[in-house]
């Protein structure tokens, strides 16, 4: 029976157990290299110094990789504290300096700073677990609160060809245009791309990545 009241589901709990009982590289989401997002990042151009929001940053090696690239202003953001220990015991001390590391729910945040302003937001399967309509609004006010104008944005999820759950957990699929309604008129798709990944048992999982680049005035 599906379960349409997902209000007394613990996010943190359920992340946090997520993390605490699987090796990372077990994860059905793991990837050595973050090479699409790596390729829809250097897309755009930015500055070492850019300020990059990784939302529901996990444990991901994109934050490693994009030290190893130079950017020195990294944001990870997660519900689960033990998934943001795990990337920042990985790094060396000197690396872990060029990122913050903000536990905080993206749908209702508390910790991120009101005045924070970024020139990109990156979330790697973040939005499709928001599958109530309160919990994506949430979401959207904050992208819209901290990208600035002429910012960009980043969202890959499961397409609509994708799983239909992820982690025991429901997800909503996506393809750009959904993704392009979702954001409104005042962020342009830049690209797109239909990504093939394939998790660390062998299962294929459908993806769509987009990139959007918010109005600059
Ligand atoms: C499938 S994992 C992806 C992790 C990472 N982006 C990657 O690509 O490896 C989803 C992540 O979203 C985080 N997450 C789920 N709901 C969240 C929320 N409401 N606010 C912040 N993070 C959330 C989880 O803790 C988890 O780390």
């Amino acid at each position: 029976m599906k379960d349409n009241n997902k209000s007394h589901i613990n996010y943190k709990e359920h992340w946090n157990k997520v993390y605490s009982s699987n090796d990372m590289t077990d994860l059905g989401w793991y990837e050595e290299i973050p090479k699409p997002s790596l390729d829809f990042i250097s897309e755009c151009g930015l500055d070492k110094n850019a300020v990059i929001l990784d939302v529901g940053s996990g444990a991901t090696t994109l934050i490693d990789s994009l030290i190893q690239q130079g950017y020195r202003n990294i944001i990870a953001t997660d519900i689960s504290t033990i998934a943001l220990e795990r990337s920042k015991t990985r790094l060396s001390k000197e690396n872990s300096a060029f990122v913050k590391w903000i536990v905080d729910d993206i749908t209702n945040t508390q910790n991120l700073e009101n005045t924070l302003i970024v020139d990109l937001w990156h979330d790697r399967t973040v939005l499709h677990f928001l599958t109530e309509k309160e919990q994506q609004a949430g979401y959207l006010a904050t992208l819209k609160q901290v990208v600035k104008k002429g910012g960009y944005v980043i969202i890959a999820v499961f397409s609509l060809e994708g799983a239909k759950k992820c982690s025991g957990l429901d997800v909503v699929n996506y393809d750009q245009k959904m993704i392009s309604e979702f954001l409104g008129n005042d962020f342009e798709l830049i690209k797109y791309l239909d990504h093939l990944y394939i998790n660390p048992s062998g299962g294929e999982r459908p993806y769509v990545y987009t990139l959007f680049r918010r109005e600059s005035i």
